[in-house]
């Protein structure tokens, strides 16, 4: 595992890649459920990820969904070949549902890291996660994942020193967390259920000055680690388990010689502190703004965050449109 150089801020092209696609998929808002939108997103991350100096593997992409056709697929090379090596993530649009619906909180996201470093869920689908920001950080103990959720809660409302009703969790709103649900609002605190999009969830938690205290519940593994790496740039706390949902789900993580048990941490998810995270807003959402189409320009907001120096960088751009975009 070579470490990045560190004289220069890679962040700061790597978001061109979701500002491009972030600006194709928002042609799509609220159109239905749309496999354009997925493929020009991609194909737009894609094309400016290559242009980038950088010798990228995608430790996971695009999934099979959009079969031969997907331009970022797991397992594949991006960039030049002739920059620094590193291990790449890239979710062209995480809530696509969001999109379809015109619904808030549609992100495109990547992330990349030393080469070798990350952590490969695949088979895995599923993901158990607890997100923390960096004040309860140093508390959380992998007990927290098991136990009730008012244990957990009391544990925060102690270390931040905010009573537990002010406390505010991040849970999708699935099936599958009724009793996680039930069990926090027994326990006095406040639920933020979102439809969709648990990597904002997961930056939102981590954000020390955020509406939200904690993340708690079963997501995408692709998306746990993606906002692993969110959540190391912050120095924030997380503990996620592999959460198969199926028997066979169950059965492909065993005969890959994955722990299913296993409870890790950010630094086993992503192993480098070189990293970094970028997201930009398609619809508007509780972390970013989305895109607004102004004619012949349009404008993105975006966050950067880089792990090694934990700079949270905002960025509001005006793009000029090329015909063919507007
Ligand atoms: P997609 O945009 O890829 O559909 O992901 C949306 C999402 O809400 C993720 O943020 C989350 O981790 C995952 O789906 C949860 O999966 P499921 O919808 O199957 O519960």
């Amino acid at each position: 595992m070579s470490e990045l150089p560190l004289h220069r801020n890679t962040g700061l092209d790597l978001v061109r890649a979701t500002e491009a696609a972030a600006l194709a998929a928002a042609r799509w808002m609220g159109m239905g459920p749309r496999r354009e939108a997925e493929l020009t997103a991609g194909s737009a991350m894609a094309t400016t990820l290559n242009s980038l100096e950088l010798d990228g593997y995608v430790v996971i992409g695009e999934e099979g969904r959009l079969g031969g056709v997907a331009s970022l697929p797991s397992g594949h090379s991006v960039g030049t070949r002739r920059g620094i090596a590193v291990d790449v993530l890239a979710d062209p649009i995480d809530g696509r549902r969001l999109l379809a619906r015109g619904r808030t909180g549609a992100v495109s996201v990547a992330a990349i890291a030393t080469q070798g470093s990350m952590w490969s869920p695949r088979p895995a689908l599923y993901m158990e996660k607890l997100v923390v920001n960096r004040h309860v950080a140093p508390a959380l103990v992998p007990e927290c994942l098991s136990a009730p959720a008012a244990w957990t809660l009391g544990l925060i409302a102690r270390t931040t020193g905010k009573p537990v009703r002010d406390l505010v969790v991040f849970v999708l709103e699935r099936p599958r967390h009724g009793d996680l649900i039930a069990e926090i609002r027994a326990a006095g605190a406040r639920v933020m259920l979102a439809d969709d999009g648990d990597i904002a969830g997961a930056v939102l938690a981590a954000s020390p000055d955020g509406p939200i205290d904690a993340l708690m519940g079963i997501g995408g593994a692709a998306e746990g680690l993606t906002a692993a790496c969110a959540v190391r740039a912050l120095g924030g706390g997380m503990l996620a388990r592999l959460a198969p949902q199926s028997i066979d789900e169950r059965d492909a993580i065993l005969e890959t010689g994955l722990d299913p048990d296993r409870i890790m941490r950010c630094s086993d998810l992503v192993a480098s502190n070189q990293i970094f995270f970028v997201a930009t807003g398609i619809t508007d959402g509780p972390l970013l703004q989305g895109v607004r189409f102004l004619g012949d320009r349009a404008t993105t907001n975006s966050l950067v965050l880089r792990s090694e120096t934990r700079t949270r960088r905002i960025i509001i751009a005006e793009h000029l449109l090329e015909e063919a975009e507007i």
